[in-house]
């Protein structure tokens, strides 16, 4: 049976990305999630996956860093197709604490990359063999630093990654690279804007900003609030590394956005009326007779935050056909519909309940 290893894969993208591939593309094989369950992993969000796909879905509960995990991995499954999510994704925690995110990020990398190339390429090609492996590295807009007025990333912008978090996944695309250009790795690398849907853990704008206002706490507007952000629906996101997979070429970089630039307290009021009009304030008892719009409040700047970005996604639509496909109007209330309906989910999560649940199967 075909392999395929996500790393990351309890997270918000890599749990939206084996769902997608398991329920819609066809894909016969197995997938295998690796993931190390971080404040951000929470297999819960695969569960009824698990329950679903009893053979042809596996978790494995261990770090990106570990060799001797990976070699193992590589020995019992023999994947053909690694799609790489695990990380650290956020800034914020990322100026607050670096270390985290040089380690997994960067030595993650390099520990996948370099056991894959031991795997793939170190053995004696079978001549007959027909197998063709894909390591694909899942990275950010972010690398290319910031935007003025006008101007979109392209994939030759020069990388001028200006956050912690943005310089630990630039770090990696250049070491995913090297290992195509030295090694012959077949890399394809994804570089995509800012996601939201469901599953998203909320410490990011949108889901943060979603579950504040039911409670009627504050929604933090980070400075002037104009910074702007091109949003891309995570179910889009998967359909474009699906592409990637299927028809990219090794050694190539697709940029991946939603054609969707917005400011971020544009963001938050649309967030608000979504809200009104799927959970009006009137009848929330958490507001107080105030309506959404009233939490919005505007904090203190991120340190170094960068103004704009937006991502011209010529070279994939082109190439490989890929185009976003669905509105903000429509992936918002989609995203502010999965929130409210997933009370159990959201309960875990703010609560950490899903901190002990996990150690309760996985420790
Ligand atoms: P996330 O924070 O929701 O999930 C990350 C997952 O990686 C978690 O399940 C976590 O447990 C796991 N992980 C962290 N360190 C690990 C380690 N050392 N070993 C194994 N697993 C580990 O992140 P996300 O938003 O789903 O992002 C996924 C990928 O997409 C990341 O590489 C991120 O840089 C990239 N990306 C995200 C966005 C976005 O808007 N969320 C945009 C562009 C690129
Ligand atoms: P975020 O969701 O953290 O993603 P990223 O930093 O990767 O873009 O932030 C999106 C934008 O929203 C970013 O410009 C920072 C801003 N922001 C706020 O204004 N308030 C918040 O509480 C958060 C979390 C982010």
């Amino acid at each position: 049976m075909k392999t395929m290893l996500v790393t990351g894969g309890a997270g918000f993208i890599g749990s939206n990305f084996i769902r997608y591939v398991l329920e819609k593309t066809g894909f016969p094989g197995r997938v295998v999630n690796l993931d190390k369950l971080t404040y951000a992993g929470n297999p819960e969000n695969l569960e009824d996956i698990r329950r679903k796909y009893k053979s042809r879905y596996a978790f494995v509960k261990g770090d990106i860093c570990d060799f001797r995990l990976l070699n193992g991995l590589f020995k019992k499954y023999s994947p053909e197709t690694v799609v790489h999510f695990a990380a650290e994704s956020h800034v914020d925690r990322s100026i607050f604490g670096p270390k985290d995110f040089i380690e997994t990020n960067i030595h993650g990398t390099f520990a996948l990359l370099e056991t894959a190339r031991s795997f793939w390429l170190s053995r004696i090609p079978d001549p007959r063999s027909s197998i063709s492996y894909r390591f694909h590295h899942v990275s950010t807009d972010e690398v290319y630093g910031s935007l003025g007025k006008t101007g979109k990333f392209k994939e030759t912008t020069p990388y001028d990654p200006r956050s912690p978090y943005s310089a630990s996944k630039a770090s990696s695309d250049h070491i995913a690279r090297a290992y195509h250009h030295t090694y012959g790795l077949p890399v394809t690398i994804s570089n995509c804007s800012n996601n939201y849907g469901p599953y998203h853990f909320p410490e990011k704008l949108i889901p943060l900003a979603i579950l504040n206002a039911l409670e009627g706490k504050p929604l933090p507007v980070y400075g002037d609030g104009l910074q702007v952000r091109d949003w891309l629906y995570v179910g889009d996101h998967c359909a474009a590394i699906w592409r990637i997979l299927r028809k990219g070429r090794a050694g190539e970089t697709y940029n991946v956005g939603g054609n969707c630039e917005k400011t971020n307290i544009s963001v938050v009021k649309e967030i608000c009326r979504a809200l009104e009009r799927l959970a009006p304030s009137a009848a929330n008892p958490a507001l107080k007779g105030r309506s959404y719009e009233d939490l919005i409040t505007f904090v203190k700047d991120r340190a170094g935050h960068d103004r704009r970005y937006a991502i011209d996604f010529g070279k994939i639509k082109r190439g490989l056909g890929w185009s976003p496909s669905v509105t903000f109007a429509r992936g918002l209330a989609e995203t502010v519909r999965w929130y409210l309906g997933n009370a159990a989910w959201v309960g875990n999560v703010k609560t950490g309940a899903y901190r002990s649940w996990l150690k309760k199967n996985y420790d």
